[in-house]
């Protein structure tokens, strides 16, 4: 039996890394997890029950949450982003989604070859023994232009200096917080997007993945 394909990646917010596990998702027939939209959805919980949130109700609402709530437009929002980042250094927070990732890193549905999740600490504390580890990064000033153009459509009324400011920010929470903070792990490929197109920081990645899995006899 071939051996599932495990992709773990991490970045820091708007470095593309969504996308590039989305092309990886579908030229491996593997299992996305965004897992930042786990994390939006209990920001989410937060700014809607300003009084009621705490643990009991954040256990509730993840033991019922099934993929189809995590592709919400409303969670797309930079609001819904910036609490994500705060409730995200909630040491129980963390621990309360750490099944699900775990399972869905370990036990994807049987139709695909594997998984693939992303998130800030995917190579650290969830898929410490992925077959490959990524870090995706860009500039700053990149990845706030990436967002504000997302981000552009659906909200009017936003400028690039808020977007850039909020990246700073989330930044900020992601790199210093206490537990499971964005790093990149030793064994993790480095991938700067400042400068590639989606299409060559896919190949880029495309390459060292078939080498690998041509070695193991997955392909
Ligand atoms: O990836 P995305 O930008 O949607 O993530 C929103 C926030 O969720 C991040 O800024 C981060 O604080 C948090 N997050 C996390 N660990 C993950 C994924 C996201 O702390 N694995």
């Amino acid at each position: 039996m071939k051996n599932l394909i495990q992709v773990a990646i991490d970045s820091p917010a708007a470095a593309g890394a969504g996308t590039q596990a989305k092309l990886i998702a579908k030229h491996y027939n593997l299992f996305y997890l965004d897992t930042g939209k786990i994390y939006r959805f209990i920001g989410k919980l937060k700014i809607q029950n300003k009084k009621k949130f705490n643990y009991s109700l954040i256990k509730k609402k993840v033991k019922k949450m099934k993929i189809k709530n995590l592709n919400n437009r409303n969670l797309l929002s930079d609001k819904v982003a910036t609490e994500a980042s705060i409730i995200a250094k909630d040491k129980k927070i963390r621990k309360i989604v750490y099944h699900f990732q775990k399972k869905c890193a370990y036990n994807p549905p049987k139709k695909f070859n594997g998984s693939i999740l992303d998130g800030r600490d995917i190579t650290s504390v969830i898929m410490k023994k992925a077959m490959f580890k990524f870090f995706i990064t860009a500039s700053v000033k990149t990845r706030a232009l990436r967002r504000f153009k997302e981000l552009k459509p659906l909200k009017k009324k936003i400028s690039y200096v808020e977007v850039l400011k909020s990246i700073k920010k989330r930044d900020k929470n992601d790199y210093n917080r206490k537990y499971s903070p964005l790093k990149k792990t030793k064994d993790s490929i480095l991938i700067n997007t400042t400068n590639l197109t989606k299409k060559a920081c896919f190949l880029k990645i495309k390459k060292i993945m078939d080498k690998k899995l041509r070695i193991n006899g997955n392909i």
